[in-house]
């Protein structure tokens, strides 16, 4: 049995990261793969447990080194319970952030040096990276605009907008350094331009199987 490949879609709040991966899944299933879609923190019943305590507001400050263990206590649910078990089953899996988010949020956004995470995320998945990260990027004011018509905003999305500029800015910083794995989509292009990038990407995705 082929192994599935696993693809990751990346961005800060607002980017439109849902409806262009829901574009990349029809892609994949049309030509004939089973796709299996999930997210991060989440993807099992513990971890969206997980997932509500880290995005509700809480009055009991959180220290940042518990919000990194706890979003890797998610991933190590969803990695062993449903990433794995798929991709040896040939199935594709599709998710919404895995450990580059950690990277970008808790890294670039919060500060915890990257070697600490990098070390959490060998402990956690080992070998288990994305073959392909879809990076969508846009200004902050603009993902904060489009974030801000979803209604209450909940832990993450109150943060200031310099803690967002230094994700994104973290998130470019990612590409730059891994240009095999990562691919970056301007997102204030028009939404056909971004749908022909996502077409485009898929076909060389799927050719080069
Ligand atoms: P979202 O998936 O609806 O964007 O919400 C998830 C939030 O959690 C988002 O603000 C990014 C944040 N996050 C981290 O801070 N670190 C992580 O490792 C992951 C997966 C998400």
């Amino acid at each position: 049995m082929e192994r599935g490949k696993f693809i990751t879609i990346e961005g800060i709040e607002g980017v439109g990261k849902s409806t262009n991966m829901a574009a990349l899944v029809t892609h994949i299933e049309n030509a004939g793969h089973t796709v299996l879609t999930t997210r991060e923190p989440g993807g099992t019943p513990l971890a969206e447990d997980i997932r509500e305590l880290l995005k509700s507001r809480s009055d009991e400050p959180i220290p940042e080194i518990a919000e990194l263990l706890l979003m890797f206590a998610a991933r190590s649910l969803n990695v062993n319970n449903v990433i794995l078990p798929a991709l040896e089953a040939g199935t594709w899996i599709v998710s919404d952030r895995f450990t580059d988010s950690s990277r970008a949020y808790q890294g670039g956004g919060r500060g915890i040096p990257m070697d600490t995470i990098d070390r959490l995320a060998d402990w956690v998945h080992g070998e288990t990276w994305p073959d392909l990260t879809i990076l969508l990027d846009a200004p902050v004011e603009i993902g904060m605009q489009r974030a801000d018509t979803r209604g209450a905003p909940d832990r993450f999305e109150q943060e200031r907008h310099d803690f967002f500029q230094r994700v994104r800015e973290c998130y470019l910083q990612l590409a730059i350094n891994d240009p095999e794995r990562f691919v970056v989509i301007d997102t204030t292009q028009s939404l056909e331009e971004v749908r022909h990038e996502i077409r485009e990407i898929a076909g060389v995705l799927l050719s080069n199987i």
